[in-house]
């Protein structure tokens, strides 16, 4: 195992009706002033944005309002809620939705006390020296941002999707209500399953060797998925399911089953390419992309392959040759993908092949090499990009 340090700051409040204490952690935490930062209708819809505002108010916690982030939130709404917020002397912000807002109101927290272009913290190396605090209630499980100190913004200038990173922005507070993603379309809450999953297997494809407690951790939050998605696709309002699936898009991604070992996250860069020039949804482009990738990395080691196939999607053991029973858990894995409605190929997600040159292009390692399990070329991640392309079932 390698050396780690772990730090996961978040207060996670999380059950029935917990949003109703959103006012109270506010105050908690600081905020006397409150950008409340949301999506498209959802929250409005459901009513949990005017049961947030009682909840301020009841508190006596000054509020403005900024909506409107839209799915892989733009850079534009972030600006916009730079100035809002210097303007109105805003000291806290309070994301109401899924990983976009919550992204759009970190990149607004980071820009806020920045002299320069929030945008810098993205495409450079640059580090942020401060941020207004940050806190969440969630409305989807997927980016698992509610509990990460990242944000994925798009840059409407030429579509590009960058992440940054900081411990900065991770949340102050996460307010989990399970219930609150009982009204998610199928579409989404398979696209945020895949997410979930995605970020633990970025994670469990490691060179690490002895790195049994997060191999078991990692091989949990997967089973829990395998488990309990195929319920909320089932049955949407399955409070139980829809809050193991809940928790588990958190600790796929604080990184609690990820320390200590060196990651891979190609397939994520990978994606965001996807998802910033077709504006598809993230999870829906990993369930094309993270197969893909599986299937041209597995020989750099098959056994590890072979016990996420065994150990998660229960396969039976080829011991003469691994390399099968490596590809049977790659094409279960699929097949679950599939099974809940994800896309398994780029005609099924909206994308063409004549665009891949473009995709790599933009992807940028130029004669370069990137990723912590296999370290991948131009060339390799274009032929990523093929296999994904033309994928099918059988
Ligand atoms: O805008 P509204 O009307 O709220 O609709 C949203 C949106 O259309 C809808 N939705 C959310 N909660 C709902 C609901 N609809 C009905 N009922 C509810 N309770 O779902 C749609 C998708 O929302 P979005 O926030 O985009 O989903 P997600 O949480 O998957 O976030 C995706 C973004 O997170 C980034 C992705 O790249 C993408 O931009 N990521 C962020 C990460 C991080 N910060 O740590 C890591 C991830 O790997 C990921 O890259
Ligand atoms: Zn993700």
């Amino acid at each position: 195992m390698l050396d780690f340090q772990f730090y996961s700051p978040t207060e996670f409040v999380f059950g029935k009706d917990t949003e109703s204490r959103a006012g109270y952690y506010v105050r908690k935490y600081g905020g006397s002033k409150v950008l409340l930062h949301y999506g498209g209708n959802s929250a409005k819809k459901s009513g949990l944005l005017d049961r947030v505002k009682d909840s301020l108010s009841a508190e006596g916690i000054d509020f403005i309002e900024l909506g409107g982030v839209q799915p892989n939130p733009r850079d534009t709404l972030v600006y916009e809620g730079i100035e809002l917020c210097r303007r109105e002397g805003i000291d806290f912000l309070l994301a109401v939705g899924g990983g976009s807002v919550i992204d759009s109101a970190k990149a607004i927290a980071l820009g806020v006390p920045y002299d320069g272009d929030f945008w810098d913290f993205y495409s450079t190396e640059k580090r942020p020296a401060a941020a207004l605090p940050v806190a969440t209630v969630l409305t989807i499980a997927a980016a698992g941002s509610e509990g990460s100190g990242d944000s994925v913004i798009t840059r409407t200038d030429g579509g590009f999707k960058r992440g940054a990173g900081s411990d900065l922005i991770r949340p102050k507070f996460s307010i989990l209500n399970p219930a609150l993603t009982c009204t998610l379309p199928a579409y989404q809450t398979a696209c945020g399953a895949t997410d979930i999953m995605a970020h633990v297997f970025e994670r469990y494809f490691t060179n690490t060797p002895e790195v049994e407690i997060t191999d078991r951790l990692c091989e949990a939050v997967l089973m829990t998925m395998v488990k309990e998605t195929p319920r909320v696709i089932a049955d949407p309002g399955n409070y139980d399911a829809r809050a193991n699936i809940m928790w588990a898009g958190m600790v796929a991604h604080n990184n609690i089953v990820g320390v200590g070992r060196e990651q891979d996250w190609n397939s994520h860069g990978i994606e965001h390419e996807l998802s910033a020039l077709y504006d598809c949804a993230h999870g829906a482009g990993l369930a094309v992309i993270m197969p893909a990738w599986m299937e041209f990395v597995y020989k750099h080691n098959p056994m590890r392959f072979a016990q996420m196939a065994v150990r998660v999607f229960g396969c039976s053991m080829d011991f003469a040759h691994p390399e099968n029973t490596a590809l049977e858990g790659i094409r279960r894995f699929r097949q679950f993908l599939h099974s809940i409605g994800m896309p398994v190929n780029f005609a099924e997600l909206g994308a063409r092949e004549e665009d891949i040159p473009a995709l790599v292009e933009k992807f940028g390692i130029g004669d370069g090499r990137t990723g912590g399990f296999v370290k991948l070329s131009a060339a390799d991640i274009t032929e990523i990009y093929r296999i994904a392309a033309h994928a099918s079932l059988s």
